[in-house]
C-alpha cells in the first residue's frame, strides 16, 4: 500500500519517489485545495488503503466502533467528513438518523452507495468549515479521522460552526490517529502544522496537514465550553477519541 492515512498501518510504505514527482496536489486540477484534490483522488482505493475490513484493522477498530454506537444511540446524528461511509454504517446500527456530510463528491457517492439500503440516512454535499446547506439542530454529530487534517488555526471556528448547529446537550465524538512512524517526508508550516507527503497507487503524490493533538491541546481548546469531556485511546495505541456534550441551556 502506497496509499494511506495509515489509520491502523504504521509500517506502510512511504510515498514512492520515482514517479510522478511533480504531481504534488497544486497540480491535481481543478482542486486548488490539496487536501481536497487528494480526497478526491484517492476516493475509489481508500477503504483498501486504510485496510477496513480486514481482520487486524476490524479488530484494533472494534472498541473505537462500540464506543461510537454507545455515544450515538437514539440520536439524531450529523457526520462531517463520512468520506466512504465506513463510520456511517458502524453509527447507524444505533443513531435513530444520520446526515453524512462530506466535501468530496467522489467519496460521498460511495458513502450513499454504502448506506442505500439504510431509510434512516442522508447523504448530503458540505464543507465541514462552513456547513452550509445543513440545518440542525441534531442531538449528536461525529468525525472520525477527520480531525487531524484540519490547521490548527481553523479549528476555534470549525467547532463553533458545528456547535451551532446542534442542540443545547448534544453529544458530540471525534476520533483520530494517535502518533505512528513515518518514512515519508515531513515538516512542519509556520504555524506549527504538521505536513506530511502522501503517494497514491498511482505514485502521485500530495502533501497534506496532520497533526496529532495532545489530550491537554484537545481540553484546552474545548474549555470552558463543553461538558462531560472524555478523552481515552484505544489498547494498541491507534488512535484517540474525545466525547463530550454541548453546554446546556441556562
Ligand atoms: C481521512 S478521510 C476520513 C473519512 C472517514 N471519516 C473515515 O474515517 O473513513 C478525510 C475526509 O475528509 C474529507 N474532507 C476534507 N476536507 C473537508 C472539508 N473541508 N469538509 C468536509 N469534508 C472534508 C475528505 O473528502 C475525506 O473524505
Amino acid at each position: 500500500m502506497s496509499a494511506t492515512d495509515l489509520h491502523h498501518q504504521p509500517t506502510d510504505a512511504p510515498p514512492q519517489r520515482d514517479k510522478h514527482t511533480h504531481a504534488m496536489a497544486h497540480n491535481a486540477e481543478p482542486h486548488s485545495d490539496p487536501h481536497a484534490a487528494y480526497y478526491a483522488a484517492r476516493a475509489s482505493e481508500y477503504d483498501v488503503s486504510v485496510g477496513y475490513g480486514t481482520p487486524l484493522v476490524e479488530r484494533h477498530l472494534a472498541s473505537l466502533q462500540a464506543r461510537l454506537q454507545a455515544n450515538l444511540k437514539g440520536h439524531d446524528a450529523l457526520e462531517l467528513a463520512c468520506g466512504t461511509g465506513y463510520w456511517t454504517h458502524v453509527a447507524a446500527a444505533t443513531a435513530r438518523s444520520i446526515l453524512a456530510t462530506d466535501r468530496d463528491a467522489a467519496s460521498l457517492a460511495l458513502a450513499q452507495a454504502r448506506m442505500a439500503s439504510s431509510d434512516h440516512v442522508r447523504c448530503q454535499h458540505a464543507d465541514a468549515y462552513s456547513l452550509d446547506g445543513v440545518s440542525g439542530p441534531f442531538s449528536a454529530a461525529f468525525a472520525l479521522f477527520w480531525w487531524s487534517h484540519m490547521p490548527k488555526s481553523k479549528i476555534p471556528a470549525f467547532l463553533s460552526t458545528l456547535h451551532s448547529k446542534l442542540a443545547p446537550g448534544a453529544q458530540v465524538v471525534f476520533a483520530d490517529q494517535l502518533p505512528y512512524e513515518w518514512r515519508g517526508n515531513r515538516h512542519f508550516d509556520d504555524e506549527g502544522n504538521l505536513l506530511e507527503e502522501r503517494a497514491l497507487l498511482d505514485g502521485t503524490r500530495f502533501e497534506i496537514v496532520k497533526n496529532f493533538p495532545t489530550e491537554a491541546e484537545l481540553a484546552g481548546l474545548l474549555a470552558g465550553t463543553v461538558d462531560d469531556l472524555v478523552y481515552s485511546t484505544g489498547a494498541e495505541g491507534r488512535w484517540w477519541m474525545i466525547s463530550y456534550r454541548t453546554a446546556s441551556c441556562a
